[in-house]
């Protein structure tokens, strides 16, 4: 895209990335019968002004489409059902152009830290403006997960005394195997019992035909998906959380949408746990080293 004097600089692609989810919850909010409605999307999508659509061909972008619809639903109820169940702050690692600070109905008071790169937030914050949401306080950390970001997090006012909704979303996928480790001990080591975690993992990556010039793409901005534990709630237990890892076609809002996909699914030997939650099992592991 050509760019005229004195715009911000493009976005990096990884942080793009948010983006294109953010424009698949747009459309998604457009739809006859939404997994989602997100008015931020759209917001963020205008505001960011002509971008490259998501990369991948027509049969990747539907299933994508779906997926973000599916997945935002399903981490919508349980950071709700968590915070009413007593989590008093949620962190979002990765939080990309997520609006649930603004647009979920809290139960209850709760702080939402927002961790993401520097430039991704900048790009928000901008949008974002004074608003404030309703019912969440909303504090946001530049830091990036490769580092040592909990000392940003708490930093900024996180206290891991407190029981804590923690979620990936679309994030850990862009890490090294040891950078995911290190930030799951992390969120361990900083979760008191009866916290929480909501996590996403691509499982099937390899064997899923249609998402390869997708994963080329994003390859060559930088952004390659480097993560993907072949038994996925065999790897959270080892890291101290004790993971649920439902059947996307038995949640109500998620059976017709992924119906079309199975088969692909199948075929690519997927091991399941696309989507999990699960809570604070102890002691668990020692933090990595600083
Ligand atoms: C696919 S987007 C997901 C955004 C959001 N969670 C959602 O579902 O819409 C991935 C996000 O992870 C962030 N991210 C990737 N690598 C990161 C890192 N090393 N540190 C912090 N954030 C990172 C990107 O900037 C981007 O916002």
């Amino acid at each position: 895209m050509s760019r005229t004097g004195g715009e911000p600089p493009p976005l990096p692609t990884v942080c793009r990335t948010a983006l294109w989810t953010a424009r698949m919850r747009a459309d998604e909010s457009r739809a006859a019968s939404p997994c989602v409605v997100d008015p931020w999307a759209a917001e963020f999508v205008a505001a960011a002004g002509p971008q490259d659509p998501p990369p991948g061909g027509p049969e990747a972008r539907s299933f994508l489409h779906d997926g973000v619809a599916v997945r935002s639903r399903y981490f919508d109820d349980y950071l709700l059902e968590a915070v009413a169940g007593g989590c008093s702050q949620a962190v979002l690692l990765g939080a990309g152009l997520d609006a649930r600070a603004f647009r979920l109905p809290w139960p209850r008071p709760v702080d939402v830290f927002e961790v993401d790169l520097p430039d991704l937030l900048d790009f928000k914050n901008r949008v974002v403006g004074a608003r404030a949401p309703a019912a969440a306080r909303r504090i946001t950390v530049a830091a990036d997960l490769r580092d040592a970001w909990a000392d940003a997090l708490i930093a900024a006012g996180f206290d891991p005394a407190r029981r804590t909704a923690w979620l990936c979303e679309g994030t850990l996928v862009y890490l090294e195997p040891d950078q995911a480790d290190a930030v799951v001990r992390t969120m361990a080591a900083h979760s008191p019992p009866g916290s929480e975690v909501g996590a996403e993992t691509m499982t099937s990556q390899d064997g899923l035909g249609c998402l390869r010039s997708c994963r080329d793409t994003l390859s060559a901005g930088g952004a390659s998906w480097r993560w993907a534990p072949r038994d996925p709630a065999a790897w959270w237990a080892e890291r101290g959380w004790r993971m649920t890892v439902p059947d996307p076609a038995s949640l109500p809002y998620a059976a017709e949408r992924m119906a079309p996909y199975l088969p692909m699914l199948r075929q690519a030997g997927d091991a399941g746990g696309w989507l999990l939650t699960g809570t604070r099992c102890g002691p668990g592991p020692a933090a990595p080293p600083a």
